[in-house]
C-alpha cells in the first residue's frame, strides 16, 4: 500500500498503517517468502498468465507466483504442443504480463530450445527473460542432468524454478502425456532429480503428472517448495493453466483440473447477443452515441436549410 505522500509529512510508518483503507495490505512475494511459506506450512499458490488483463486480475486475487507458462502455446497461440513457441514468443507474452503484475513474484517458462544447446546460450537466454521483460525468475524442465546449468544460471544472479516429473518439452521423448514415476526405478530418479536440483539452489520446484504419494517424498525430502499440477494435495503447493479453470481450453480436461467458471460461455453469450444487436439495430442506442453540442447543431441546421432553400 502507498503511503509516500503522509510519510513526507514526517509520520512514521507504523502512524500510516491504520489509514490504509479497506483490504489488507500485500507484500511483495519474492523467492525468500516462498521458503518461508513452506517452513511455516502456508500453501503456495500459482496460477499462468499470459497477458496484461488476466495478470492483473490474478494478481489483485493474491496469487502468490504468476508463471507465464510455455502453455501459451497451446492456450493463446493455438500450436499442438509446446515445442514449437519461440523465444521471442514467450517474452513478448512475459513483457505483457509484467505490466499487470504488483506483487507476485513473475516466473517466466524458457522454451524449448533456449536452454538445450549450451550453456552460455542457456544464460543469455534466461538473461532475456529478467532484462527485456522484467521476469523475477525463469523455469527449466528437466531433473538431474539440468543440475549444472541451473547452478550456471544462478550464478549469474537469475533465480530459477525446475520442473520435473510430466515434462511436456520432453513429449517425443515420453511417447505422450503420460503420469510419470509409476515403477520403482522411476520412483528413485525422481527421488535424484529432485534432489539434485534442490541442491542446485532452485526457487521452487513444480512437480507434475506423478503419484501424490511420490510428490509428498519429495516434498518431505527437499528444503525447497514444491508446487504440484496433478501430484496431489502434499505439495507445499498449487499451480493450474488459468485457461484450464475457466473453461477456455477446447477439450476435456486432465483428472486434475477444477473449473472454478465458464468463461466460454460467458463469451460466447455475450458475443452472441453484440451480434443480434447489431443484426436487429438494437446497438447502439441514443444514449451510447455522441451528439453535437446544441450550438452547434444549430448553426448546422441553419447551413442545411440554406443549401435546401438553394435547391429550390
Ligand atoms: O507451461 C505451464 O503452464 C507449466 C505449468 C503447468 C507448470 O509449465
Amino acid at each position: 500500500m502507498r503511503t509516500g505522500s503522509i510519510r513526507s509529512g514526517g509520520g512514521a510508518l507504523e502512524d500510516t498503517m491504520s489509514l490504509t483503507p479497506i483490504g489488507e495490505p500485500r507484500q511483495k512475494l519474492t523467492v525468500a517468502s516462498l521458503r518461508e511459506k513452506k517452513l511455516q506450512h502456508e500453501p503456495i499458490t500459482c496460477l499462468t498468465a499470459y497477458d496484461f488483463a488476466t495478470a492483473r486480475l490474478v494478481d489483485e486475487a493474491a496469487i502468490d507466483i504468476i508463471l507465464v507458462g510455455d502453455s501459451l502455446a497451446q492456450t493463446m497461440l493455438g500450436y499442438e504442443n509446446t515445442l514449437s513457441v519461440t523465444i521471442e514468443e514467450m517474452l513478448h507474452h512475459t513483457r505483457a504480463v509484467r505490466r499487470g503484475v504488483k506483487n507476485a513474484l513473475l516466473v517466466a517458462d524458457m522454451p524449448y530450445g533456449s536452454y538445450h544447446v549450451g550453456p552460455d546460450e542457456a544464460v543469455r537466454n534466461a538473461a532475456r527473460f529478467i532484462k527485456e521483460a522484467g521476469a523475477e525468475a525463469v523455469k527449466i524442465e528437466g531433473g538431474e542432468k539440468r543440475a549444472d546449468l541451473i547452478r550456471r544460471i544462478i550464478d549469474a544472479e537469475i533465480p530459477v524454478t525446475g520442473h520435473i516429473g510430466l515434462t511436456p518439452q520432453s513429449v517425443n521423448v515420453m511417447g505422450g502425456y503420460k503420469v510419470q514415476g509409476k515403477s520403482l526405478p522411476a520412483i528413485e530418479q525422481l527421488m535424484h532429480d529432485a534432489v539434485a536440483l534442490d541442491r542446485a539452489g532452485v526457487a521452487c520446484l513444480y512437480l507434475e503428472g506423478i503419484p501424490r504419494e511420490v510428490a509428498a517424498m519429495i516434498t518431505a525430502e527437499v528444503e525447497t517448495p514444491t508446487i504440484g499440477i496433478g501430484a496431489g494435495p502434499d505439495c507445499d503447493g498449487q499451480v493450474l493453466v488459468f485457461h484450464d479453470i475457466l473453461n477456455l481450453t477446447f477439450g476435456p480436461p486432465a483428472k486434475f483440473v477444477r473449473r472454478y467458471g465458464d468463461a466460454a460461455a460467458l463469451i460466447t453469450h455475450a458475443v452472441q447477443t453484440f451480434r443480434a444487436d447489431v443484426v436487429s439495430r438494437r446497438y447502439p442506442s441514443d444514449g451510447e452515441s455522441y451528439h453535437l453540442p446544441k450550438e452547434t447543431r444549430g448553426a448546422l441546421e441553419t447551413v442545411l436549410e440554406r443549401k435546401r432553400a438553394m435547391r429550390r
